[in-house]
């Protein structure tokens, strides 16, 4: 079978790792891919969202899954696309139609969905440039830290979290009156503070049929100590070492299932993964929010943790016969700690050599903003190389993470020493 996978992350590079894997990939693509990918699919050129280009490569090389890694194609509606065209229809596309990757779209939908299906979540109202006054009435009858999210995309962005009421009001005027996140925040949600640890848990659905896959933390702040700016994610850790049975079971029971069951009575049709970020307050887990798609750089821990042939549980996905097969994993532990480039994740540059990757020892190194440019390996993003190891525990997982990233070097190389501090 060819496929190609949509995304340039070490996200996308695991994905490709894992499916290479598998006896039945025989040519495997990656748009538009980076040096990691390289090494081991064909990288072509395209933009994750230029449909049009995307049908195109699929049919001059007689692609039959296209697996989607970042969330804008979902949201966008790629899997539409692929289903209203004749010549795509019948191609298996691993990721949300439209309407429920709206789940990741709007933060406004997420909670009138969970709030629909019972699921525990915060308290939330949400507002609009009309209702901005009502706005700062709610705020006035919450207790700090203050919570507002912007509904729409924002990078990663568009949650802000304050101490002080007047600095939220000034800042929810901002976002819905002076539009901050742009269109994003035509709409802003207003949510109780969860006062608890966080993880996220990776289901895959067919739409009917659901597997759980292994826990993960990530660590989203650049300092140590989960100081600083958010970023994209700085590490993970999976499985994760509070999420005892006791917790999982009321996740499956309050959490997966009503929101598995809630998209087929919503009418939202889902082939791939749910990443559900919770927090857990007290013994409870509550919903923060619902991505459409993988995490990263959760999958640089999720997936090294996958014993299935990948390609034999995406054809259940797309068949609707997942609950035919049975989910293996791995007993180990998995870790990755992201190396990112000085400054990120503010300004930061570019094109610097990344050396010592011959050297890594009992280690994956999954790229992520790096490019192969004339046969050398430089920095290309802010998030360059995820370096994944495993181990009996996490703590050994992280020390051969640590011992070999020792062994790499790129100008103003930065990561985290501290990576599962908190567990
Ligand atoms: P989100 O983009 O919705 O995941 O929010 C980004 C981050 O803000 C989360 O990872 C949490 O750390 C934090 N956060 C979001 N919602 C809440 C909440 N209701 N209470 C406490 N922290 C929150
Ligand atoms: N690591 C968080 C995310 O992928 O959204």
């Amino acid at each position: 079978m060819n496929i190609l996978i949509l995304g340039s992350g070490g996200r996308e590079h695991t994905i490709a790792w894992k499916l290479k894997q598998s006896p039945k990939c025989s040519s495997l693509f990656v748009a538009p891919g980076n040096s990691g990918t390289a090494q081991i699919a064909k990288n072509v050129p395209v933009s994750v969202t230029d449909f049009e280009a995307i049908k195109e490569v699929v049919l001059n090389n007689n692609i039959t899954m296209v697996v989607v890694g970042p969330e804008d194609p979902l949201v966008l509606g790629i899997h539409d696309f692929f289903l209203a065209d004749n010549a795509l229809k019948n191609v298996a596309v691993i990721g949300p139609q439209q309407a429920a990757a709206t789940l990741e779209g709007s933060k406004e939908f997420a909670k009138q969905f969970l709030y629909r299906h019972n699921i525990p979540t915060a308290a939330y109202q949400s507002f609009n440039a009309q209702t901005v006054e009502d706005g700062y009435a709610f705020l006035e009858t919450l207790k700090p830290p203050y919570v507002l999210k912007a509904d729409g995309l924002a990078a990663g962005k568009g949650v802000v979290i304050l101490d002080n009421l007047d600095k939220a009001k000034a800042e929810l005027k901002s976002m819905l009156v002076d539009a901050k996140f742009g269109e994003a925040s035509t709409k802003v949600v207003i949510e109780e503070f969860l006062d608890g640890i966080e993880l996220s848990c990776f289901v895959l659905t067919d739409g009917k049929n659901y597997k759980i896959l292994p826990t993960a933390k990530d660590y989203k702040r650049i300092g140590e100590g989960d100081t600083g700016l958010n970023t994209g994610g700085m590490g993970a850790v999976s499985p994760v070492p509070f999420a005892n049975q006791a917790f999982l079971d009321k996740v499956e029971k309050q959490v997966v299932k009503p929101t598995i069951a809630g998209l087929q009575k919503d009418n939202l049709p889902y082939k791939g993964f749910v990443f559900i970020g919770l927090i857990k307050v007290g013994d409870e887990p509550k919903v923060i929010e619902y991505n459409v798609r993988l995490g990263d750089p959760e999958t640089e821990v999720v997936l090294p943790r996958l014993k299935n042939d990948l390609v034999t549980v995406f054809e259940a996905v797309a068949n609707q016969t997942l609950d035919q097969i049975e989910i293996e994993i791995d007993s180990r532990a998995a870790t990755t700690v992201m190396l990112v480039s000085g400054g990120y994740p503010e300004a930061y540059d570019k094109g610097k050599v990344i050396t010592g990757l011959e050297n890594i020892q009992d280690s994956i190194v999954f790229h992520a903003g790096a490019q192969n440019k004339d046969g050398v390996i430089e920095t290309s993003g802010g998030r360059v190389m995820a370096v994944t190891s495993y181990g009996d525990t996490y703590k050994e997982a992280i020390k051969k993470s640590y011992q070999n990233i020792e062994k790499l070097h790129f100008d103003k190389m930065y990561y985290r020493k501290d990576i599962g501090f908190d567990l």
